[in-house]
């Protein structure tokens, strides 16, 4: 399927709620399947990634009743998972697969992960060397091209208990350590993590609504080993990560004023507020709802954007928006540094490199720059072809990018945006019009 963007006549107005937050539904789906008691999911994503990790967990013998509003889980208690016949096959979803190798390292049964073309190809070395320091057993396949690093498919041959850990992260990954502590709950003693920057913290606060005893201090985290108990109906916030493609929109389209509604207000998430704040627009968030993960509104105003340097300590608490804020940053007077961008190469594609393909393809002055960084100057974007190399946030990126681009863009293969936002040209069409946005079906 591909997009074609007209530029957008007339400012953005809306309010919207966003749908749920795909991060935060994986880790309460997979610790729904471990604990006691029943668990109520709504409002159910409709992101292709958290049906991934609702199946895995029923071929792990879990009882699901899914509709499409809600996935009723009743939790297998800490000895109930029993060992998957075929393969848990987690499609695109590395969040799935990286978090469930945690889960099943602890389990006393072998299981095999496996994954479509581009997961395929994602590292793994950092998630098998501390589950296998914890004592699971895990084979991985080695890459076509290095010969050593490792890839999925993973086989999991877990153990119980497992040794509690005390580990450095060698780089800022909340799914790395989220595997870590899922693992840490079936573990002999308090298991440590401890990161080099804070990245999000959704799979601690699950674990504390699930009963799980967890403390941070500084840049530790250690989970105790717990039984979990399920907290009764969890109620998900809007996806942030699925906002930001709207926020940015509105920043860069002038006269624009858009508000978003119940979306997720973690702070560890919400670092491109801050930043669309320090490039000139009017951003203003309200907690509306302080439960065991913040929500409230956001409303935004365009203003005229200036660009910016990040540093590299900043990447983790934008690390899924750093595509759409190259395109902030291409609607920003001057030049913006990005630096430390080297974990945004190994999602479901190198991203500094479709993005930087892409948005010199629209005319951009953009390059790499030093520090595993990229250097642009913001400037009128003009329309052309480009493509979103099959991947989700890239495709949703050079889609804003069009609204203010002169003439025409096509964005080639956006099917992928049903990985994590299905409804989401739906969303821009409401934002700026029919007209503006078509999708068209290549059959
Ligand atoms: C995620 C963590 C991040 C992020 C991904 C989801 C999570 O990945 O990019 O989309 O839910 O824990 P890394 O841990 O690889 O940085």
């Amino acid at each position: 399927m591909d997009a074609i963007i007209s530029p957008a006549h007339h400012p953005l107005r809306g309010t919207l709620t966003v749908p749920p937050d795909k991060a935060i539904c994986h880790r309460a789906v997979l610790l729904a399947a471990a604990a006691e008691g029943e668990t109520d999911i709504r409002p159910w994503p409709s992101a292709e990634d958290c049906q991934r990790t609702l199946h895995l967990v029923q071929q792990l013998g879990v009882s699901v009743a899914a509709s499409p509003e809600a996935a009723r889980i009743r939790g297998a208690g800490p000895e109930g998972l029993r060992a998957p016949g075929p393969d848990l096959f987690c499609g695109e979803s590395g969040t799935t697969l990286r978090l469930a190798a945690g889960l099943l390292a602890g389990q006393p049964f072998s299981a095999r992960l496996t994954a479509g073309p581009s997961l395929s190809r994602r590292p793994m070395r950092r998630i098998v060397e501390p589950l296998t320091r914890m004592g699971a057993r895990i084979e991985a396949a080695a890459s076509a091209e290095t010969g050593e690093e490792m890839r999925p498919p993973l086989t999991v041959h877990g153990r119980r208990p497992l040794r509690a850990l005390r580990y450095e992260l060698p780089v800022a990954s909340a799914q790395v350590k989220s595997a870590i502590l899922l693992a840490g709950v079936w573990a002999d003693g308090p298991t440590t993590v401890i990161e080099p920057q804070a990245t999000r913290d959704h799979t601690e606060r699950m674990l504390r609504h699930y009963g799980a005893r967890v403390r941070r201090e500084g840049r530790a985290v250690t989970v105790e080993p717990s039984p979990l108990r399920s907290p009764g109906p969890l109620v998900l916030p809007g996806d942030f990560s699925s906002a930001a493609f709207l926020l940015v929109a509105a920043a860069c389209v002038p006269g624009s004023r858009m508000t978003l509604q119940g979306v997720g207000l973690n702070p560890t998430r919400i670092r491109l507020l801050e930043i669309l704040q320090r490039m000139g627009a009017a951003v203003r968030w309200t907690v509306t709802e302080a439960s065991w993960e913040p929500r409230g509104t956001v409303e935004l105003e365009a203003g005229p954007l200036q660009g910016l340097v990040l540093e590299a300590a900043d990447v983790p608490g934008l690390i899924d928006e750093l595509p759409i804020l190259m395109v902030a940053a291409a609607c920003a007077r001057g030049t913006t540094r990005l630096q430390g961008l080297g974990e945004l190469r190994v999602k479901e594609t190198d991203r500094v490199r479709s993005m930087v393909v892409a948005l010199g393809r629209l005319g951009l002055r953009i390059r790499l720059g030093a520090a595993e960084g990229v250097e642009l100057e913001g400037g009128r974007l003009r329309g052309a072809v480009v493509d979103s190399a099959g991947d989700h946030r890239t495709a949703m990126s050079l889609a804003v990018a069009g609204l203010v681009a002169d003439g025409a863009t096509t964005v080639r293969g956006v099917e992928c945006v049903a990985k994590s936002f299905p409804e989401f040209f739906d969303f821009l069409r409401r934002a700026a019009g029919s007209p503006t946005v078509k999708t068209v079906d290549k059959g």
